[in-house]
């Protein structure tokens, strides 16, 4: 290590951009053991409150990204592509887009993440039923050859540094800051050794930033640094002011994204999906008209192209094709309880994130990452903002294991619905250029 830790943190306190050199020396100095835990807190403490420039954000970036394994390809890079999003109550995306792209030719090494605190992740939803999520870099290899791509956890070996500074940013208060927030999303991504990358930059209650404009600029940043380090990168703003489609929790998660595979979901969650997929396709094969890949993908639904190749992928990971063929058995937690509402005809505000700490409440999600969660439980028939409902009529159903936690569960979602006489539904998803 070249420069004296104590002073590169002194630099960054005062305001001053580090360069590529003292970034690395950092960083890797960190890995090696030269740079101290506290002496790590301290930087992203200053990290946090001075910022980081668009040249300091690409080369932490990379330094991460260069910190373990690589995935590579003997594809052209441009056709392997993937998507990330922010997170959100009901975010099942993925499930749904993954088949999408598969089916148009485009190769998808998809790492997906764990659920904590109030929103859930893919490998639990996938988890549910019975797929296996940890793949050998043959299997991965094999399975990109025969079908185009693969859902798969992070294994250790990809960035072990965004896994240790992210249990020490989760410490330290240090977790909100964008520069780090873009290391972390875009190192994983660029070490998959993809050539294009969409994201689904959420705000609203539920999500990781609250207000479009924080949201606008976590995207405006992953987007810059994202190009400067060669990706090709289309950027999605969309809303979390209402859960996505009507189902949250694990399997019941997995059941909707049936239902839309199937041509049967709802149409906030279909409709996000095959945008998504379809910009996906146009980063891989740019040539294309998006009208065409637009049209391409809806037939891929209403044809059961889509879910056949989702099954098909469902059965090289291991997963119970019985029990995602006949979806409805996947309605199993033993307790169901409607939440039923007065205030007026029409949903006016959901605080979604009251929604996921229902789910959170039935054991549908971790407090601590060693958490063992119940795949079974969590909410149905979500209604969004500016949904009009008959007399009687629910704003969920609770899927619990038990009556206490099914009560606690819709306390919570009692306090999350306002209902009146008027709402505005806002938008469900924009581009950003
Ligand atoms: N997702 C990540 O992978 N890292 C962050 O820092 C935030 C969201």
């Amino acid at each position: 290590m070249n420069s004296i830790p104590q002073e590169i943190i002194r630099r960054k306190r005062d305001g001053l951009a580090l360069t590529t050199q003292e970034l690395s020396d950092f960083f890797d100095g960190f890995l090696r053991g030269y740079v101290a835990d506290y002496q790590m807190g301290a930087m992203l403490m200053a990290i946090t409150l001075r910022g980081m420039n668009g040249q300091e954000t690409a080369d932490l970036t990379q330094i991460m990204r260069d910190s373990g394994t690589k995935l590579s390809w003997p594809y052209p890079r441009q056709q392997i592509v993937d998507k990330h999003s922010t997170g959100g109550i009901g975010d099942k995306t993925s499930l749904v887009i993954l088949p999408l792209v598969l089916c148009e030719g485009a190769k998808v090494p998809m790492m997906a993440g764990r659920g904590l605190g109030h929103t859930g992740g893919t490998l639990d939803k996938l988890e549910a039923v019975g797929w296996s999520v940890y793949l050998s870099e043959d299997q991965i290899a094999a399975q990109m050859a025969s079908l185009g791509g693969c859902i798969m956890g992070q294994t250790e070996h990809v960035v072990p540094l965004d896994r240790r500074l992210y249990a020490m940013r989760d410490v330290t208060a240090t977790v909100e800051s964008i520069p780090l927030i873009v290391g972390s999303i875009l190192s994983k991504k660029l070490a998959e050794g993809i050539g294009g990358l969409v994201l689904d930059v959420k705000y609203g209650s539920g999500a990781f930033m609250a207000t479009t404009a924080d949201a606008r600029e976590l995207a405006s940043q992953l987007a810059t640094v994202g190009r400067s380090c060669g990706l090709s990168i289309h950027c999605t703003l969309s809303d979390m002011n209402s859960p996505l489609g009507t189902h949250a929790g694990n399997a019941l998660e997995v059941a909707e994204c049936c239902e839309v595979l199937n041509g049967k979901g709802p149409s906030d969650t279909t409709e996000l999906s095959l945008h998504l997929a379809a910009e996906m396709v146009q980063l891989a094969m740019p040539t294309r008209s998006g009208a065409d890949i637009r049209n391409s993908l809806r037939r891929h639904l209403k044809d059961g192209t889509a879910w056949r190749k989702f099954l098909q992928i469902a059965e090289a990971q291991g997963g119970d094709l019985e029990l995602l063929i006949d979806y409805k058995k996947l309605y199993r937690a033993p307790i169901k309880k409607a939440v039923v509402l007065t205030g007026g005809p029409i949903v006016t505000s959901v605080d979604t994130r009251q929604l996921g700490l229902a789910i959170l409440a039935l054991g549908g999600g971790r407090k601590l990452v060693t958490d063992k969660i119940n795949p079974w439980v969590g909410l149905t028939e979500l209604k969004r903002v500016g949904a009009q409902l008959s007399s009687g009529e629910p704003v969920a159903i609770v899927h619990a294991a038990d009556e206490t936690t099914a009560e606690v569960a819709a306390n919570l979602i009692s306090r999350a619905y306002r209902l009146g006489d008027e709402a505005n539904p806002g938008v469900l998803f924009e581009d950003i250029p």
